[in-house]
This record gives structure tokens, sequence and C-alpha cells, in this order.
């Protein structure tokens, strides 16, 4: 008998996540010595604050180092009850609620709960890497609807209405979205709701991880707080990860239907048990403690915006606009597909931008390819001022030099 390992068919449908790989990419050149400015990074740049570490050391030594109930600690489970109420007009129970070993882990199981072979999920593009492979890992479609910077990169009401089959079983929305920043308003919202209503088959998962990082001065909207019966087949999902700085300590929560998180509470249950104890004392530590962290956070982020988008702007060849929120300007490069660069190479795709900027420039991005729509690059703006300020250079220079 050989001794080959056997892969799984359901694994061999998906690819390692392309920015966990773009960032290995960009630790690996750095460990060679290469002088790389990584415009990569999929989470803020700064520490956890330090009352939430504090929270979380007190809590090791106080013995919160066990095993937890499977959803999580009560207390933090009734924190996030307050923080739906307080800042998205969601009302909900504890039994509502899950907290999970990041929002990832919430995507990823409330889709091992609920599909099957040929369900069909609806996934806007641009999307977050991970959506796709994650449904098709299940066996199921990702139905991909592009949405153009003409439409400000958002799904609208007729392209789902013409997406929705009798296999469709969700609607997987992102807004603020990774990787365009769009937001989505609550008119659009509203108008999503009412083709949703039409077909009460389908679910809607609403992904609002970085729901803090909005530039426009309007508050992101979670679709649950707009329309009981959407709520009744909502999951939001949302987490510490981004808001506070907290990606490494892995926490993420939603709230949805009791039957639904029921079964993704079952899934947990033989997965990982529970999410890690000391971090849940952090989390709660983050959602009832002081928020100007984050206040100060999207302030600075939306400087450093307006830093990137007027250096990219500056380049040859790229134009982008602002992003409404999250932290990436996704920047549409299709004014270099077909120059040459110094070696006589063609640029034929973002893939090649992304390669020649990397290698001309040291500067690391990540191509539209991996997001559903070319040719862009994504660009974040989770690193400080100077970074910016000088990658934006070396690209605007390594534009230059193309013909
Ligand atoms: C859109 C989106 N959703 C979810 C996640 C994952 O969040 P978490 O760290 O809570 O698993 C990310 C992380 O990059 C993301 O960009």
């Amino acid at each position: 008998m050989s001794t080959e390992l056997k892969i799984a068919e359901r694994v061999r449908r998906i690819l390692p996540s392309a920015s966990v790989a773009a960032l290995e990419q960009v630790l690996r050149l750095k460990a060679e010595g290469r002088d790389i400015i990584g415009l990569t990074v999929g989470e803020p740049d700064c520490d956890t604050p330090d009352h939430v570490i504090e929270a979380a050391a007190a809590a090791a030594r106080a013995g919160v180092t066990h095993y937890t109930p499977v959803t999580g600690m009560p207390a933090l489970k009734r924190a996030v009850v307050a923080k739906l109420a307080r800042e998205n007009g969601i009302t909900t129970t504890e039994d509502q609620v899950v907290i999970a070993t990041g929002a990832k882990q919430i995507i990823f199981t409330a889709l091992s709960a609920t599909v099957d072979n040929g369900d069909e999920v609806i996934v806007p593009a641009p999307y977050w890497v991970s959506y796709p492979d994650m449904v098709r890992f299940h066996g199921a479609e990702p139905v991909i609807v592009e949405c153009p910077a003409a439409q400000g990169f958002k799904l609208t009401p007729a392209q789902l209405e013409a997406a929705i089959t009798p296999r469709t079983r969700w609607l997987i929305l992102n807004s603020p979205n990774n990787p365009t920043g769009a937001v989505y308003t609550e008119a659009e919202h509203r108008a999503l709701i009412a083709v949703l209503r039409k077909h009460p088959h389908v679910w809607l998962m609403t992904d609002e991880i970085y729901e803090h990082f909005v530039y426009t001065g309007v508050s992101a909207v979670s679709p649950a707080a707009l329309d009981d019966e959407i709520a009744s087949r909502c999951l939001t999902v949302n987490g510490v990860s981004k808001a506070y700085a907290m990606t490494g300590w892995r926490i993420g929560f939603a709230v949805g239907a009791r039957p639904l998180m029921a079964q993704i509470a079952k899934i947990i249950s033989q997965v990982t048990s529970c999410p890690p104890s000391v971090s849940q004392a952090a989390a709660l530590a983050a959602l009832e403690g002081d928020q100007s962290f984050v206040h100060d956070l999207t302030a600075e982020y939306r400087a450093r915006r307006d830093l990137m988008i007027d250096g990219l702007n500056a380049a040859r060849g790229i134009t982008c606009a602002a992003p409404e929120g999250a932290f990436y300007v996704y920047a549409d490069v299709s004014g270099l597909i077909g120059k040459t660069d110094l070696d006589g190479k063609t640029l034929s795709s973002d893939l090649d931008v992304a390669a020649y900027f990397l290698q001309a420039a040291g500067i690391s991005t990540i191509a539209g390819t991996s997001y559903g729509l070319s040719p862009y690059l994504r660009c974040s703006f989770a690193t400080s001022a100077d970074q910016i300020a000088k990658a934006c250079g070396r690209i605007a220079e390594a534009c230059d030099n193309l013909a």
C-alpha cells in the first residue's frame, strides 16, 4: 500500500488564504535582508490597549484558565448583547449570541451548519478572500457577482434579484468592505432587504468586522436592526480583532436565530470546545472599557487614508477613489496594463503589476485577482504615515520606469 498522503477532495478545492500567503512572503523577503514595505497588512499596526492586556493578565492569575461554556462566558455574552444594543440598534438576548475563536470561525461554522453539496452562496466581488473558498470547502458553489467601481463596488438590488435561485442559501455582505472600503448606506441596505423579503429561503450573513473604521461621518448600519423579518434570518458577525487591535487573541462574536446558533455551537463543541478563556476576559475589557482607543485609531487611519490616496493618485497609471471605510485602498492599475518594464517584460495582469512593484520597488501589495475583481491592487494603510509616504514615492518611481 502507498504511504502517500491522500488529500481529501474538499481540501483540494481550496487555496491557502492569499492575504496570509502575502504576509508570509513579506516576512521571508525581510528575513533575507530585502528592504520591503508591506502594504499587505490586514490588521491594525498598533498593540492591544494596556487596560485590555491588564484585564487578561488579571484573569489568568485569577484562574480563568479553564474551558468555558462552548459559546462563551456569560459575562462576555452580556457585554456583546449590550454592545449590539448600544452601537448597532440590535435587540437580542444571550441565547442568540455565540462567542468564537475569531469571526472567521463563526463564518466557517455557519456555513458548515447550513450548506450542502450543490447549494449556492451569493458573494459580491470584490470579496474577502476567504468567503469563496469556505463555500467551496463545504461543497457549495460561490455565486460571484461582480460589483464594479462605477457602482461603488456595491451589490445592486437588480444584481441580487438576478443571482438568487432555489439553491441559494446565503447572501454574504461585508460592510465596510475588505478590500474596497465600500460602506452600504441604510437606503442601500433597505433596497437589498426588499429583494430578500421576496425570497424567504435566502439568509443574510453580514460581516461587520470593520464597522468602526468609517470615514464618511455616517456610521455603518447593521441590516438586522432595520427589519425584524430579515433579522430572523440574519447572522450578524463581528469581533474584537480589528477595532481593538486584538487579531492574535482570536475572539469573534455573532448574533442570529436560535436554531442556527445551536448548530454552530454543536460544531464548535466538536472542534475547539470553546474560545480561549483569557482572550474572552480581554474581549470583555475591550467591549466594556474606555472606547477612545477605537475613535483615536479611526481618526489616525482617516489621515493615513488621505495620504495614501494622494500618493497613489500621483503615480502615473494608478487611480483610486477614497475608500469610505476599513483600512484598504483598492487601487485601479488598468493604466499600467500593457506597459513594459526595464527588462522588456509586459505587465499583462494585476498579478504582474504586484510582482513588478515587489521586485522593482520593494513594495508588497495584493493583486485584485485574489478578491475577484481585476485589475486592482489592495494597499493597506494600517501602517505608519512614514512608510505610506515612502511606499507611494517608490511606487510612483516604478511607474515612471515603465514604458
Ligand atoms: C472581512 C473580514 N472578515 C473577517 C475577518 C476575520 O476576523 P477574525 O480575526 O475575527 O477571525 C477578516 C480578517 O482579515 C476580514 O477582513
